[in-house]
């Protein structure tokens, strides 16, 4: 490793790196490109590479197609061919400047995780590439909702998911998280829809938004919704979008945000976006949330009406450092965007609501570690990946976000605390707007911290399964919830449930065992409402141990809640649930209803997950 760390150390001196861990870039205006090989992507950035995108977008609603032109200004390396990755996209011409003519262009092979090339035939000279395309209305990427899918149900809705290989299904790009590049946007729209991005809105008029990203992205965070939305300020750099008819109870679940922004922004320097807005989305939203820069993506999930999940909210505006300032160079260096947000999360967590709250967080995340880590094949369960021939989803479990978080707790507990806090403070300073490899955080961190060198980081990174100096998590609220469980002097005197969080709670949850009969249940129901529980979290939780204990009165409410709900993280380990206890009837029955509500990233593991072919 360190030997193709010091090679491309050399390429970059040439290039007029400024330090030594641009060791692995090459710096050129005001993008930044990574020559690390990027396995999902068909780019060769040695030959051209995009610095700036500009995208003009009609939004038709009734084909289901974003159809326009995708404008690339290049960095152009003398070279006659610039590639872009596809997917499923109708190319219908491309011009180049130098000769304001179509030129030549082929779409080769494709291949079920990358998409296809698009190769365009460039002069030495050519700087803008202006593709003209059309999306299909199976993009992906792109999910176009009825109105019977949204909250108010009068108009329709599109949102977009980039992260992690799927732009490539709604815009031709060089779709590697390597190269950053600002970009600009005109989206029609009709009349009565607004549109938002990952960017500073500029034009708003009917039908008709424009937009502008003044600092390099990676193509995954260039993100677009449309529907019928309301904005409210929550601060002086802070708001959300939602449907008017959740506009109150978004407002009143973000009341902390801003303060949110200034604990992160004490704990590692400036937020460097400008605008912290979040969009609340409908309920298929595959995802909590990502963290598409100024304009965070959020399930309607996390509402619960008191607050108690806006920790996900810390994870996305973490990404605004962690990820989106500081790069993963390839996806096999995923663990650097979700390991470093997760340390971050907790620690705007810990800074918000106490140790005791953020320690809560941090046990759940080790108990889900401890379970993927009983699940997944041990190559898997290495931080750095390789994905080589595989779809990068594949990479994205707990290895990366929880193993990563307990690595650097680990770092963090042996040089202490203010030492990792500056050093974070710097690597942030040091990498921002940038990309990294796992190879490169490695040298900066052992000549930063000298201390690591004598850690076993290499054990982390490089082997799989989790190293015996994994930190410990003790949490004197879960002890006590442990208790309350054993002894069920919850059914006997429910109120020393009283004060508990969420947290407590899932806690409480995950701990039935299969000692419980069907009176249990009945009783801690009848007791607390767990199958009409309006927290997501709870009420997922709940079902879970409900499919595998076949408690048959929350079935009618777990097939509701499959029906509207998208979030993966709920339908994996339900989907999963009714399989192993042998309900693939009952899963069948539900998928079938439930499909055509969910977005690809949803219906694409689910498929997998049921055996199911269209
Ligand atoms: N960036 C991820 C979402 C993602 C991961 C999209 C992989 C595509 C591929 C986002 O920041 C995230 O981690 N979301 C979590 C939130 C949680 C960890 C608080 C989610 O959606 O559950
Ligand atoms: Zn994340």
């Amino acid at each position: 490793m360190k030997k193709i760390t010091y090679i491309l150390a050399c390429c970059s001196l040439l290039v007029g790196c400024t330090n030594q861990y641009e060791s692995n870039t090459m710096e050129k205006q005001n993008s930044q490109v990574s020559t690390m090989l990027d396995v999902h992507s068909y780019a060769d950035f040695s030959k051209a590479y995009t610095t700036h995108l500009f995208l003009d977008l009609t939004a038709d609603f009734d084909k289901k197609i974003l159809s326009g032109i995708a404008a690339h200004t290049i960095q152009n390396n003398k070279a006659n061919e610039i590639i872009f990755d596809t997917k499923e996209l109708t190319i219908l011409k491309v011009v180049i400047n130098d000769k304001g003519e179509e030129v030549e262009f082929s779409l080769g092979e494709e291949d079920e995780f990358k998409g296809t090339p698009l190769k365009v035939a460039i002069t030495p000279n050519t700087t803008r590439v202006e593709i003209h395309y059309s999306t299909s209305p199976h993009s992906e990427a792109v999910q176009w909702l009825s109105p019977q899918q949204t909250a108010d149900k009068t108009d329709s809705f599109l949102f977009t998911q980039g992260e992690a290989i799927l732009t490539r299904s709604w815009i031709p790009t060089q779709d590697s998280p390597g190269n950053k590049i600002t970009y600009s946007a005109r989206i029609k729209v009709p009349d009565s829809l607004t549109a938002v991005m990952s960017a500073n809105t500029t034009v708003s008029k009917n039908g008709l938004f424009e937009f502008e990203m003044k600092q390099p992205i990676p193509s995954y965070l260039i993100a677009l919704a449309i529907g019928k939305l309301e904005y409210k300020s929550l601060g002086k750099r802070s708001g959300v979008y939602a449907e008017p008819s959740m506009m109150q109870a978004c407002y009143n679940e973000f009341e902390e945000l801003e303060a949110m922004i200034d604990a992160a922004e004490n704990l590692y320097g400036p937020y460097a976006w400008e605008q912290y807005d979040v969009i609340v989305l409908p309920p298929s939203f595959p995802f909590g949330g990502m963290e598409n820069p100024r304009l965070t993506f959020a399930t309607p999930t996390i509402i619960a009406g008191d607050k108690s999940l806006t920790s996900l909210i810390a994870h996305e505006l973490a990404h605004s450092w962690s990820g989106n300032l500081a790069t993963n160079a390839t996806w096999d260096d995923f663990w650097l965007n979700e390991g470093f947000t997760v340390y971050f999360e907790r620690r705007i967590a810990e800074a918000l609501y106490g140790r005791d709250y953020s320690e809560m967080l941090a046990l759940l995340g080790f108990q889900d570690l401890t379970h993927t880590l009983a699940d997944l094949p041990a190559e898997d369960t290495r931080l750095k990946l390789d994905l080589e021939g595989r779809s990068p989803d594949d990479g994205m479990s707990d290895i990366a976000y929880e193993k990563g978080y307990f690595m650097l707790r680990m770092i963090e507990e042996t040089v202490g605390r203010d030492k990792f806090d500056s050093f974070l403070k710097t690597y942030f300073e040091q990498f921002k707007f940038k990309n990294l490899t796992t190879e490169v955080f490695l040298d900066y961190i052992h000549d930063e911290l000298p201390a690591t060198q004598n850690m076993n980081l290499k054990e982390w990174i490089y082997k799989p399964g989790l190293p015996e100096n994994c930190p410990v998590v003790v949490s004197n609220k879960f002890e006590k919830v442990d208790e309350v469980r054993i002894s069920q002097t919850y059914v006997t005197t429910p109120a020393v449930t009283k004060d508990w969080t969420t947290h407590e709670w899932l806690h409480f949850l995950r701990g039935i065992d299969t000692s419980w009969t069907m009176e249990n249940y009945a009783k801690a129901d009848e007791l607390f409402s767990f199958t009409t529980s309006t927290n997501s979290e709870i009420a997922a939780a709940w079902f879970e141990k409900s499919i595998r204990a076949s408690y048959q009165p929350a079935y009618e409410a777990l097939e509701a809640f499959l029906i509207k709900v998208g979030r993966r993280k709920f339908l994996t380990p339900l989907y999963r649930a009714m399989i192993e206890s042998g309900k693939k009837n009952m899963a069948n029955t539900i998928y079938q209803k439930a499909r055509p509500n969910y977005h690809f990233v949803s219906s694409n593991t689910m498929d997998a997950l049921l055996g199911y072919s269209q």
